[in-house]
C-alpha cells in the first residue's frame, strides 16, 4: 500500500463520494482518506470528515495542512439540471471550485488533483454516436458550459504549470448505494427505486432518449486506475471520454420487467429532456482504453441485476 498518500475528497457526500471514499478506503487505509461536505454526511462514519465549503480558499488550505493532504479529489458540483435553474451560482461553485484546487497543486502544497468532467460538455453539432474524444463542442446547458470551461482550465495548469490533474468524462452513473441529485441522467436510479416500491415510475425523459450510461462501480474502478496510472500514459490533460453502456427509457423499463412483470412506465416529460437531446448517445473512448487500459465490466444485464438484487436487499422487499 502506498502510504505517503493522503486523500481529501471534496463534496464527499454526493452520488459518487460515497462510493468513492468506500473503496479509496480499501485501497489507502480509511485513516488516509479524509472526507469533506458543506454538511455532515452520515455514510461516511468511516472516515475523518470535515465540514468544508470549496469555496471558502482559507479554510481548503487550512484542511490540507492539517491533515497533509497530496491528492484531492474534488467532486462539489452543481449538476445539469439543478444547474439550469441556478446559473449564476453554479457557474461560481464549479468553476471557483476548481480554481481554488488547481491554484494550491500550482503552488505544489498538494501532488495530485481529480477533477470530473462529463458528457455534458458536448453539444447538439456533436455527432452523436460513438462521439470522439476531439469534436465539435458546443455544449449549450449551464453544467456543459462549466464543465467545458473547467477542461480548458485543467489542461492549461497542467501544460504551463506542471499540475498532474486527471479528468474524466463521466456518462450518466447508476448505483445502489448512494443516490444522485439534481441531474439528467438521475432517471435511471430513480426508476429502480420507484419500480421495487411502487410498481410504477413516470419518466421525464422520452421511451427513446438514448444517453451513455455506467454503472457507477465500473466508474469508481475508472477514476481510482486513472489516479494510479504512470504520469507518461497519461495523454489527455483536459478529459478522457469514457463508455460503458448506452440504452433508453423504454429498453431500461423492459429489462427490468424481466424481474417485476407488474412494473409499469410512463412518460411526463420536462426540461430536462432538451439538456438530453443535445448530449450524445454513445461515446468513443479508445483513448482511456490504450492509455490506461479501462474496461468496463458492467453490461445492461449486469447492471439492472446488480441495482435489482441490492436495492431489494437495501429496502426489505
Ligand atoms: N449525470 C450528469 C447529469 O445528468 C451528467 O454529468 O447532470
Amino acid at each position: 500500500m502506498d502510504t505517503d498518500t493522503k486523500i481529501l475528497v471534496i463534496g464527499a457526500g454526493g452520488q459518487i463520494g460515497i462510493e468513492l471514499c468506500e473503496a479509496l478506503n480499501k485501497i489507502y487505509g480509511n485513516e488516509n482518506v479524509i472526507a469533506s461536505d458543506i454538511k455532515e454526511i452520515p455514510a461516511l462514519s468511516e472516515n475523518t470528515f470535515e465540514l468544508l465549503d470549496v469555496l471558502d480558499k482559507d479554510k481548503l488550505l487550512s484542511v490540507i495542512q492539517k491533515h497533509r493532504i497530496t491528492d484531492v479529489y474534488l467532486l462539489a458540483a452543481l449538476l445539469s439540471a439543478t444547474a439550469e435553474k441556478n446559473a449564476s451560482f453554479a457557474w461560481r461553485l464549479n468553476m471557483d471550485g476548481l480554481f481554488n484546487v488547481l491554484e494550491l497543486a500550482k503552488e505544489k502544497i498538494i501532488q495530485k488533483v481529480f477533477w470530473p468532467s462529463s458528457i455534458a460538455v458536448f453539444g447538439p453539432s456533436t455527432p452523436k454516436q460513438n462521439t470522439p474524444q476531439h469534436t465539435i463542442m458546443d455544449p449549450n446547458t449551464v453544467y456543459g458550459i462549466s464543465k467545458l470551461a473547467g477542461e480548458r482550465w485543467c489542461e492549461w495548469y497542467a501544460l504551463k504549470h506542471n499540475v498532474d490533474v486527471r479528468s474524466i468524462r463521466y456518462p450518466g452513473l447508476i448505483g445502489w448505494k448512494s443516490q444522485p441529485g439534481g441531474g439528467t441522467t438521475d432517471y435511471a436510479v430513480h426508476i429502480f427505486y420507484e419500480a421495487i416500491e411502487k410498481k410504477h415510475y413516470t419518466c421525464f425523459l422520452k421511451k427513446d432518449t438514448m444517453l451513455p450510461m455506467m454503472h457507477i462501480e465500473d466508474a469508481v474502478r475508472a477514476t481510482i486506475e486513472l489516479m494510479q496510472a504512470p504520469a507518461e500514459k497519461i495523454s489527455i490533460r483536459s478529459s478522457y471520454n469514457l463508455a460503458a453502456i448506452s440504452f433508453t427509457p423504454d429498453q431500461l423499463a423492459q429489462k427490468i420487467k424481466q424481474y417485476i412483470p407488474e412494473f409499469k412506465i410512463d412518460y411526463q416529460i420536462d426540461f430536462r429532456q432538451s439538456i438530453a437531446d443535445s448530449w450524445p448517445q454513445s461515446i468513443d473512448d479508445s483513448y482511456a482504453r490504450k492509455d490506461w487500459g479501462w474496461k468496463h465490466h458492467y453490461d445492461l444485464d449486469k447492471l439492472v441485476e446488480n441495482m435489482i438484487v441490492n436495492i431489494q436487499k437495501k429496502i426489505g422487499k
